[in-house]
């Protein structure tokens, strides 16, 4: 018998008891032992609902049973649940879980315990959803040196742009819309200023290359400034914008951001729309592989955590090896980072074509039908030359990188 017990009854946490109850004999046969969640833990009662039977208040109970094999942590937020984990691990028993700020923030320090504890510390559900990629990162691409990750990382940024793309209307409309149906919470901001996908792609990137990237060490700006205009031009360029977290090789260095892009029809992710979510990942053996499915919901979310609750246990005192070490990764700094810029000028201010060609070079002009714009697409540039550039501009309305 492999007893499970679930930190939190919210909407993953239900999903995941709701999963192991509904596929338990498919489960069990795929472990090759029988699975039961033994424990709920919750602060809140649930009248009515079979839970009632093994919900429990106190973590201690979890924390001192020896039958606990696994526990799966989807309570949310650092703290308690860092502690709990810890506990857990230091107790010898696996965890699971759904929380990509605990992984971000404390994951090398977790996972050197599950190590030394010869247990393990798994996280699928933390980037992308449902989607399976620590899982293929840590084992089918293993062989591959990873030259780059790129995803489509949050799908509440991802419907806001398609229905921009598809509706038109401002941003503003979108994300209500998007609050309307349940996508963007309340307090959307760590969606829409990328916050979210920085944590997934600096997840990402730490496990490619074995060392720490922090969420605040990623360079990341988000869709807020994302307007009509912007998708009226991609359209002329027949263009779709997409919110990006990209870890990507460059030297012995790793470029790591999330920020807007326009991408055409030939890019793998160009069809990645509404809530979906995508990670194109490319090995130096491997060449291209891509990863889609639902990035955030309920039961996708849950599944993740239960493959993880299948490996722990069918490894229940077998340490996984997972290189990430605390040590920090060597990161291209922003002002070096190289794209092709998308830019906008307001023609009422100081736009004269020689004054472009003597700052950027030569650039191509991107005509959408806007007589009181100048807008053009400049040759691979740095970061730091854009910012030096429209410091001479005081007409810079907009500019988007392409990919
Ligand atoms: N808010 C996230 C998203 C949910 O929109 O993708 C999953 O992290």
């Amino acid at each position: 018998m492999i007893n499970v017990a679930v930190l939190g009854y919210g909407t993953v946490g239900s999903g995941v008891v709701e999963i192991i109850n509904t596929n338990n004999a498919l489960i069990s046969k795929r472990i090759g032992d029988v699975i039961k969640v033994k424990y709920v833990l919750d602060l809140r009662e649930f009248e009515g609902d079979p839970v009632q039977e093994v919900l429990v208040h106190d973590y201690n109970i979890i924390k001192d049973d020896p039958e606990v094999d696994i526990v799966v942590e989807t309570m949310g937020g650092l703290h308690p649940a860092y502690e709990f984990v810890k506990d857990a691990l230091l107790a010898g028993k696996n965890v699971c879980t759904s929380n990509k700020a605990l992984v971000a923030d404390f994951g090398p320090e977790l996972l050197q315990i599950a190590k030394d504890k010869k247990v393990n510390f798994l996280f699928e559900a933390s980037v992308g959803g449902g989607i399976p990629i620590i899982r293929p990162l840590k084992t089918s691409l293993a062989p591959d040196e990873i030259e780059e990750i790129s995803g489509i990382l949050n799908g509440t940024t991802n419907y806001i742009l398609t229905k921009m793309t598809d509706e038109g209307g401002e941003f503003a409309e979108a994300l209500k819309d998007a609050q309307d149906k349940g996508y963007a919470e309340r307090n959307p901001e760590a969606d829409i200023e990328g916050y979210d996908a920085a944590r997934k792609i600096a997840i990402l990137v730490s496990l490619a290359y074995g060392k720490t990237v922090s969420f605040e060490d990623v360079y990341t700006e988000g869709i807020t400034n994302i307007s009509d205009r912007d998708i009226v031009y991609a359209k002329a360029l027949k263009k779709k914008i997409k919110i990006f977290g990209t870890g990507k090789k460059v030297g012995d260095k790793v470029s790591v951001r999330v920020w807007p892009v326009l991408i055409g029809k030939e890019h793998p992710l160009y069809n990645v729309d509404g809530v979906y979510n995508a990670i194109l990942v490319r090995g130096n053996m491997v060449d291209d592989v891509m990863f889609y499915g639902q990035g955030a919901g309920k039961l996708p979310t849950a599944s993740a955590v239960v493959s993880d609750v299948i490996e722990a246990a069918k490894h229940l005192h077998i340490n996984i090896n997972t290189v990430w070490s605390d040590e920090k990764l060597e990161l291209v700094p922003a002002k070096q980072m190289k794209a092709q810029y998308f830019i906008r000028l307001n023609k009422k201010k100081d736009v004269a074509e020689e004054k472009v060609k003597k700052l950027f070079g030569d650039v191509t002009v991107v005509d959408a039908g806007f007589e009181d714009e100048y807008a053009f697409i400049t040759g691979e540039i740095t970061e730091g030359t854009y910012r030096e550039a429209s410091k001479d501009l005081d007409s810079v309305v907009n500019k988007i990188r392409l990919d």
